[in-house]
Protein backbone atom coordinates (compact mmCIF):
# COMPACT_ATOMS: atom_id res chain seq x y z
CA UNK A 1 0.00 0.00 0.00
CA UNK A 2 1.44 3.42 -0.89
CA UNK A 3 2.12 6.04 1.92
CA UNK A 4 -0.99 7.66 2.72
CA UNK A 5 -1.45 11.60 1.59
CA UNK A 6 -1.85 13.38 4.16
CA UNK A 7 -5.07 15.68 3.70
CA UNK A 8 -5.76 18.62 6.36
CA UNK A 9 -9.18 20.32 6.30
CA UNK A 10 -9.24 23.45 8.49
CA UNK A 11 -12.38 24.89 9.97
CA UNK A 12 -13.17 20.92 10.03
CA UNK A 13 -15.98 21.56 13.32
CA UNK A 14 -17.71 23.75 11.25
CA UNK A 15 -20.51 23.17 8.82
CA UNK A 16 -19.03 22.84 5.23
CA UNK A 17 -16.47 20.86 7.58
CA UNK A 18 -18.89 18.63 8.33
CA UNK A 19 -19.84 18.03 4.98
CA UNK A 20 -16.43 18.07 3.04
CA UNK A 21 -14.25 15.31 5.41
CA UNK A 22 -16.71 12.69 4.72
CA UNK A 23 -16.36 13.39 0.88
CA UNK A 24 -12.56 13.47 0.70
CA UNK A 25 -13.20 10.16 2.67
CA UNK A 26 -14.77 8.06 0.79
CA UNK A 27 -12.30 8.83 -1.75
CA UNK A 28 -14.70 11.28 -4.15
CA UNK A 29 -11.13 13.82 -4.19
CA UNK A 30 -8.15 10.96 -4.65
CA UNK A 31 -10.12 7.80 -5.67
CA UNK A 32 -11.31 5.49 -3.44
CA UNK A 33 -7.95 3.30 -3.77
CA UNK A 34 -5.95 5.72 -2.26
CA UNK A 35 -5.15 5.82 1.42
CA UNK A 36 -5.49 9.08 3.19
CA UNK A 37 -5.32 10.57 6.53
CA UNK A 38 -7.14 13.15 7.50
CA UNK A 39 -5.78 16.18 9.44
CA UNK A 40 -9.03 17.90 10.92
CA UNK A 41 -7.60 21.28 12.80
CA UNK A 42 -10.48 23.98 14.79
CA UNK A 43 -9.76 26.50 17.09
CA UNK A 44 -9.82 25.22 20.72
CA UNK A 45 -13.16 26.07 21.88
CA UNK A 46 -14.50 24.05 19.40
CA UNK A 47 -12.18 20.50 20.55
CA UNK A 48 -15.02 18.74 21.21
CA UNK A 49 -17.07 19.38 18.50
CA UNK A 50 -13.95 18.45 16.18
CA UNK A 51 -13.74 15.16 18.64
CA UNK A 52 -17.24 14.49 17.33
CA UNK A 53 -16.55 14.56 13.68
CA UNK A 54 -13.74 12.33 14.47
CA UNK A 55 -15.81 9.64 15.99
CA UNK A 56 -18.20 10.00 13.51
CA UNK A 57 -15.60 10.18 10.86
CA UNK A 58 -13.82 6.47 12.57
CA UNK A 59 -17.52 5.18 12.75
CA UNK A 60 -18.17 5.06 9.09
CA UNK A 61 -15.75 2.41 8.14
CA UNK A 62 -13.99 3.35 5.62
CA UNK A 63 -11.53 1.04 4.07
CA UNK A 64 -8.82 3.66 2.71
CA UNK A 65 -9.27 6.35 5.58
CA UNK A 66 -6.03 5.07 7.08
CA UNK A 67 -5.81 7.97 10.20
CA UNK A 68 -8.23 10.68 11.43
CA UNK A 69 -6.36 13.07 13.47
CA UNK A 70 -8.24 15.98 15.38
CA UNK A 71 -5.95 19.10 16.51
CA UNK A 72 -5.75 22.34 17.47
CA UNK A 73 -2.87 23.79 16.97
CA UNK A 74 -0.75 24.30 13.85
CA UNK A 75 1.96 23.10 13.98
CA UNK A 76 0.55 19.33 14.79
CA UNK A 77 -1.85 20.46 11.46
CA UNK A 78 0.32 21.42 9.20
CA UNK A 79 3.58 18.80 9.21
CA UNK A 80 3.76 16.74 6.76
CA UNK A 81 0.59 17.26 4.79
CA UNK A 82 0.22 16.93 1.34
CA UNK A 83 -3.09 18.95 0.44
CA UNK A 84 -5.18 21.80 2.45
CA UNK A 85 -8.32 22.65 2.55
CA UNK A 86 -8.39 26.06 4.07
CA UNK A 87 -11.79 26.35 5.26
CA UNK A 88 -11.75 27.53 8.88
CA UNK A 89 -12.56 31.43 8.68
CA UNK A 90 -15.10 33.42 10.53
CA UNK A 91 -18.11 32.88 8.16
CA UNK A 92 -20.36 35.77 6.65
CA UNK A 93 -23.81 36.35 8.44
CA UNK A 94 -26.88 38.07 7.05
CA UNK A 95 -26.42 41.49 5.85
CA UNK A 96 -22.77 41.23 6.65
CA UNK A 97 -20.29 42.34 3.76
CA UNK A 98 -17.35 40.27 3.04
CA UNK A 99 -15.08 43.75 3.21
CA UNK A 100 -16.23 43.78 7.14
CA UNK A 101 -14.53 40.64 7.77
CA UNK A 102 -11.37 41.06 6.03
CA UNK A 103 -9.28 42.07 8.28
CA UNK A 104 -9.82 39.63 10.96
CA UNK A 105 -9.64 36.58 8.38
CA UNK A 106 -6.73 37.91 6.53
CA UNK A 107 -4.88 37.52 9.83
CA UNK A 108 -5.66 33.79 9.96
CA UNK A 109 -4.31 33.30 6.89
CA UNK A 110 -1.13 34.89 7.39
CA UNK A 111 -0.53 32.81 10.26
CA UNK A 112 -1.63 29.34 7.92
CA UNK A 113 1.06 30.73 5.53
CA UNK A 114 3.57 30.86 8.02
CA UNK A 115 2.88 27.24 9.35
CA UNK A 116 3.12 25.93 5.87
CA UNK A 117 5.91 27.38 5.47
CA UNK A 118 7.48 26.08 8.79
CA UNK A 119 5.42 22.68 9.20
CA UNK A 120 4.59 21.43 5.33
CA UNK A 121 5.76 19.74 2.11
CA UNK A 122 7.33 22.02 0.06
CA UNK A 123 5.05 20.24 -2.59
CA UNK A 124 1.83 20.83 -0.79
CA UNK A 125 -1.08 22.05 -2.27
CA UNK A 126 -3.71 24.63 -1.13
CA UNK A 127 -7.08 25.32 -1.78
CA UNK A 128 -8.55 28.55 -0.04
CA UNK A 129 -12.46 28.55 0.96
CA UNK A 130 -12.54 30.73 3.34
CA UNK A 131 -13.78 34.19 2.70
CA UNK A 132 -12.48 36.22 1.22
CA UNK A 133 -10.90 33.55 -0.33
CA UNK A 134 -8.92 35.02 -2.99
CA UNK A 135 -7.28 37.64 -0.64
CA UNK A 136 -6.69 35.23 1.71
CA UNK A 137 -4.99 32.98 -0.57
CA UNK A 138 -3.04 35.75 -1.81
CA UNK A 139 -1.97 36.53 1.67
CA UNK A 140 -1.49 32.69 2.54
CA UNK A 141 1.07 32.59 -0.45
CA UNK A 142 2.90 35.73 0.81
CA UNK A 143 3.71 34.05 3.88
CA UNK A 144 4.66 30.54 3.13
CA UNK A 145 7.18 32.49 -0.11
CA UNK A 146 10.00 30.69 -0.20
CA UNK A 147 9.37 27.46 1.00
CA UNK A 148 5.98 26.67 -1.19
CA UNK A 149 6.14 27.91 -4.89
CA UNK A 150 2.81 30.43 -5.07
CA UNK A 151 1.22 28.63 -8.14
CA UNK A 152 0.38 26.02 -5.34
CA UNK A 153 -1.97 28.27 -3.54
CA UNK A 154 -5.66 28.61 -5.15
CA UNK A 155 -9.01 30.04 -4.18
CA UNK A 156 -11.89 28.25 -4.81
CA UNK A 157 -14.19 29.84 -7.38
CA UNK A 158 -15.64 26.22 -8.31
CA UNK A 159 -18.72 26.81 -6.43
CA UNK A 160 -19.61 29.68 -8.58
CA UNK A 161 -18.68 27.47 -11.88
CA UNK A 162 -20.88 25.02 -10.58
CA UNK A 163 -23.82 26.96 -10.14
CA UNK A 164 -23.31 29.09 -13.29
CA UNK A 165 -23.20 25.34 -15.06
CA UNK A 166 -25.94 24.29 -13.15
CA UNK A 167 -28.27 27.47 -14.07
CA UNK A 168 -27.12 27.15 -17.86
CA UNK A 169 -28.20 23.31 -17.99
CA UNK A 170 -31.73 24.58 -16.10
CA UNK A 171 -32.29 26.71 -19.31
CA UNK A 172 -31.39 24.80 -22.16
CA UNK A 173 -33.56 21.93 -20.67
CA UNK A 174 -30.21 19.75 -20.47
CA UNK A 175 -28.59 17.53 -17.09
CA UNK A 176 -25.45 19.32 -15.91
CA UNK A 177 -22.71 16.78 -17.32
CA UNK A 178 -24.12 18.30 -20.84
CA UNK A 179 -22.43 21.64 -19.88
CA UNK A 180 -19.08 22.08 -20.32
CA UNK A 181 -16.30 25.58 -20.06
CA UNK A 182 -18.52 27.77 -18.29
CA UNK A 183 -15.86 30.25 -16.79
CA UNK A 184 -15.81 32.37 -13.59
CA UNK A 185 -13.42 35.39 -13.82
CA UNK A 186 -12.07 37.40 -10.93
CA UNK A 187 -12.92 37.44 -7.42
CA UNK A 188 -15.28 34.81 -5.18
CA UNK A 189 -17.74 37.85 -4.40
CA UNK A 190 -20.40 39.47 -6.15
CA UNK A 191 -18.50 41.58 -8.68
CA UNK A 192 -17.60 37.97 -10.23
CA UNK A 193 -17.67 37.83 -13.68
CA UNK A 194 -19.84 34.61 -15.04
CA UNK A 195 -18.93 34.04 -18.74
CA UNK A 196 -20.88 31.70 -21.04
CA UNK A 197 -19.37 33.25 -24.68
CA UNK A 198 -17.01 30.11 -24.52
CA UNK A 199 -19.49 27.66 -22.93
CA UNK A 200 -20.50 24.56 -25.03
CA UNK A 201 -24.19 22.90 -24.39
CA UNK A 202 -24.45 19.60 -26.57
CA UNK A 203 -27.91 18.64 -26.75
CA UNK A 204 -29.63 15.80 -28.71
CA UNK A 205 -29.20 17.84 -31.95
CA UNK A 206 -25.13 18.23 -31.21
CA UNK A 207 -23.18 20.39 -29.74
CA UNK A 208 -23.80 24.09 -29.68
CA UNK A 209 -23.03 27.69 -27.90
CA UNK A 210 -24.49 28.48 -24.65
CA UNK A 211 -25.95 31.42 -26.05
CA UNK A 212 -27.98 29.19 -28.33
CA UNK A 213 -28.87 26.14 -26.44
CA UNK A 214 -30.43 28.87 -23.22
CA UNK A 215 -31.63 30.96 -26.10
CA UNK A 216 -32.08 33.90 -24.45
CA UNK A 217 -28.88 36.62 -24.56
CA UNK A 218 -30.32 39.02 -23.21
CA UNK A 219 -30.73 36.85 -19.49
CA UNK A 220 -27.45 36.10 -20.11
CA UNK A 221 -26.06 39.65 -19.42
CA UNK A 222 -28.30 40.26 -16.95
CA UNK A 223 -30.53 38.03 -14.83
CA UNK A 224 -28.28 34.88 -15.32
CA UNK A 225 -25.19 37.13 -13.62
CA UNK A 226 -26.70 38.91 -11.37
CA UNK A 227 -30.80 38.44 -10.09
CA UNK A 228 -31.02 37.38 -6.73
CA UNK A 229 -32.16 33.76 -6.72
CA UNK A 230 -31.99 32.48 -10.29
CA UNK A 231 -28.45 33.26 -10.46
CA UNK A 232 -24.50 32.99 -9.87
CA UNK A 233 -23.16 36.43 -8.08
CA UNK A 234 -25.85 36.89 -5.88
CA UNK A 235 -26.86 32.98 -5.07
CA UNK A 236 -24.75 33.06 -1.90
CA UNK A 237 -26.40 35.84 0.05
CA UNK A 238 -29.68 34.52 -1.36
CA UNK A 239 -28.58 30.75 0.29
CA UNK A 240 -28.30 32.63 3.63
CA UNK A 241 -31.00 34.32 3.61
CA UNK A 242 -33.39 31.13 3.33
CA UNK A 243 -31.30 28.67 5.40
CA UNK A 244 -29.93 31.35 8.08
CA UNK A 245 -26.64 29.46 7.10
CA UNK A 246 -24.36 30.15 3.97
CA UNK A 247 -23.80 27.26 1.71
CA UNK A 248 -21.97 24.32 2.58
CA UNK A 249 -23.45 21.47 1.25
CA UNK A 250 -22.62 22.81 -2.27
CA UNK A 251 -19.52 24.25 -0.73
CA UNK A 252 -17.88 21.30 0.39
CA UNK A 253 -18.63 19.22 -3.17
CA UNK A 254 -16.91 22.56 -5.00
CA UNK A 255 -14.03 21.65 -2.78
CA UNK A 256 -14.28 18.58 -3.05
CA UNK A 257 -14.36 18.85 -7.47
CA UNK A 258 -11.69 21.33 -7.85
CA UNK A 259 -9.11 19.70 -5.72
CA UNK A 260 -10.09 15.87 -8.04
CA UNK A 261 -9.20 18.09 -10.59
CA UNK A 262 -5.86 19.57 -9.82
CA UNK A 263 -5.49 15.68 -8.91
CA UNK A 264 -6.44 14.09 -11.76
CA UNK A 265 -6.56 16.56 -14.46
CA UNK A 266 -9.11 17.88 -16.59
CA UNK A 267 -10.59 15.83 -19.63
CA UNK A 268 -9.08 16.74 -23.32
CA UNK A 269 -11.26 19.92 -24.51
CA UNK A 270 -12.42 20.96 -21.08
CA UNK A 271 -11.56 23.74 -18.36
CA UNK A 272 -12.51 25.05 -15.10
CA UNK A 273 -12.54 27.64 -12.85
CA UNK A 274 -10.06 28.32 -10.84
CA UNK A 275 -8.42 31.44 -8.75
CA UNK A 276 -5.05 30.95 -9.38
CA UNK A 277 -2.08 33.72 -8.86
CA UNK A 278 -1.74 35.72 -12.10
CA UNK A 279 0.99 35.44 -14.84
CA UNK A 280 -0.09 38.63 -16.49
CA UNK A 281 -2.52 36.86 -18.54
CA UNK A 282 -5.01 39.02 -19.99
CA UNK A 283 -3.90 42.20 -18.47
CA UNK A 284 -4.56 40.51 -14.59
CA UNK A 285 -1.71 42.32 -12.60
CA UNK A 286 0.54 39.77 -12.14
CA UNK A 287 0.47 37.21 -8.58
CA UNK A 288 -3.60 38.91 -7.42
CA UNK A 289 -5.36 35.45 -7.10
CA UNK A 290 -7.85 36.04 -9.84
CA UNK A 291 -10.09 33.22 -10.92
CA UNK A 292 -9.25 31.83 -14.93
CA UNK A 293 -10.52 29.56 -17.11
CA UNK A 294 -7.59 26.60 -16.15
CA UNK A 295 -6.79 23.43 -18.19
CA UNK A 296 -4.93 20.86 -15.85
CA UNK A 297 -2.34 17.99 -16.40
CA UNK A 298 -0.16 15.96 -14.16
CA UNK A 299 -0.53 17.91 -11.29
CA UNK A 300 0.23 21.42 -13.08
CA UNK A 301 -2.66 24.19 -13.74
CA UNK A 302 -2.41 26.06 -17.29
CA UNK A 303 -4.48 29.58 -17.93
CA UNK A 304 -6.55 28.73 -20.78
CA UNK A 305 -4.76 30.94 -23.32
CA UNK A 306 -6.48 33.09 -25.99
CA UNK A 307 -10.00 33.70 -25.36
CA UNK A 308 -11.89 36.74 -27.18
CA UNK A 309 -13.21 39.05 -24.17
CA UNK A 310 -15.80 41.86 -26.10
CA UNK A 311 -16.26 44.97 -24.72
CA UNK A 312 -18.92 43.74 -22.03
CA UNK A 313 -16.41 41.21 -20.71
CA UNK A 314 -13.79 43.74 -20.37
CA UNK A 315 -15.46 45.89 -18.39
CA UNK A 316 -16.87 43.19 -16.14
CA UNK A 317 -13.17 41.68 -15.59
CA UNK A 318 -11.72 45.15 -14.78
CA UNK A 319 -14.56 46.22 -12.36
CA UNK A 320 -13.55 42.56 -10.28
CA UNK A 321 -9.40 43.02 -10.80
CA UNK A 322 -10.11 46.93 -9.34
CA UNK A 323 -11.83 45.21 -6.35
CA UNK A 324 -9.33 42.45 -6.02
CA UNK A 325 -6.60 45.28 -5.95
CA UNK A 326 -8.37 47.08 -3.49
CA UNK A 327 -8.30 43.61 -1.00
CA UNK A 328 -5.23 42.89 -1.45
CA UNK A 329 -3.92 46.55 -0.42
CA UNK A 330 -6.61 46.45 2.75
CA UNK A 331 -5.35 42.84 3.76
CA UNK A 332 -1.90 44.12 3.52
CA UNK A 333 -2.55 46.86 5.72
CA UNK A 334 -4.18 44.43 8.37
CA UNK A 335 -0.85 42.71 8.06
CA UNK A 336 0.67 45.21 8.76
CA UNK A 337 2.92 45.20 5.31
CA UNK A 338 2.92 48.56 3.01
CA UNK A 339 1.04 48.31 0.06
CA UNK A 340 2.61 46.81 -3.31
P1 LIG B 1 -18.61 27.79 10.08
O1 LIG B 1 -18.65 28.97 10.96
O2 LIG B 1 -19.68 26.76 10.19
O3 LIG B 1 -17.21 27.04 10.29
C1 LIG B 1 -16.01 27.72 10.33
C2 LIG B 1 -15.12 26.96 11.29
O4 LIG B 1 -13.83 27.55 11.20
C3 LIG B 1 -15.58 27.06 12.73
O5 LIG B 1 -15.65 25.77 13.30
C4 LIG B 1 -14.49 27.92 13.39
O6 LIG B 1 -14.28 27.57 14.74
C5 LIG B 1 -13.30 27.54 12.51
N1 LIG B 1 -12.20 28.48 12.62
C6 LIG B 1 -12.22 29.82 12.83
N2 LIG B 1 -10.96 30.29 12.91
C7 LIG B 1 -10.14 29.24 12.70
C8 LIG B 1 -8.72 29.11 12.66
N3 LIG B 1 -7.92 30.15 12.86
N4 LIG B 1 -8.21 27.88 12.44
C9 LIG B 1 -9.02 26.82 12.25
N5 LIG B 1 -10.35 26.88 12.30
C10 LIG B 1 -10.91 28.08 12.52
O7 LIG B 1 -18.46 28.34 8.58
P2 LIG B 1 -18.68 27.58 7.21
O8 LIG B 1 -20.08 27.75 6.79
O9 LIG B 1 -18.12 26.20 7.30
O10 LIG B 1 -17.82 28.49 6.22
C11 LIG B 1 -16.41 28.55 6.30
C12 LIG B 1 -15.87 29.62 5.39
O11 LIG B 1 -16.12 29.31 4.02
C13 LIG B 1 -16.47 31.01 5.59
O12 LIG B 1 -15.43 31.97 5.49
C14 LIG B 1 -17.41 31.17 4.40
O13 LIG B 1 -17.66 32.51 4.10
C15 LIG B 1 -16.62 30.47 3.34
N6 LIG B 1 -17.34 30.05 2.13
C16 LIG B 1 -16.67 30.15 0.93
C17 LIG B 1 -17.26 29.75 -0.23
C18 LIG B 1 -16.52 29.87 -1.54
O14 LIG B 1 -17.15 29.60 -2.57
N7 LIG B 1 -15.25 30.23 -1.60
C19 LIG B 1 -18.63 29.22 -0.23
C20 LIG B 1 -19.23 29.13 1.07
C21 LIG B 1 -18.59 29.53 2.21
Amino acid sequence: MAAPLRVLVTGAAGQIGYSLVLQIAKGDVFGKETPIVLVLLDIPPMAAVLEGVQFELTDCALANLTGVEAVTNEKDAFTNIDYAFLVGAMPRKEGMERKDLLAANVRIFKSQGKALADFAKPTTKVIVVGNPANTNAFICAKYAAGKIPSRNFSAMTRLDHNRASAQVALKSGVTVGNVKNVIIWGNHSSTQFPDVSHAKVTKSSGEVDAVSAVGDAEWLKTGFISLPSQTVQKRGAVIIEKRKLSSAMSAAKAACDHIHDWYKGTPEGVFVSMAVPSDGSYGIPEGLIFSFPVTIANGEWKIVQGLELNDFAQEKIAVTTKELLEERDEALAACGESKQ
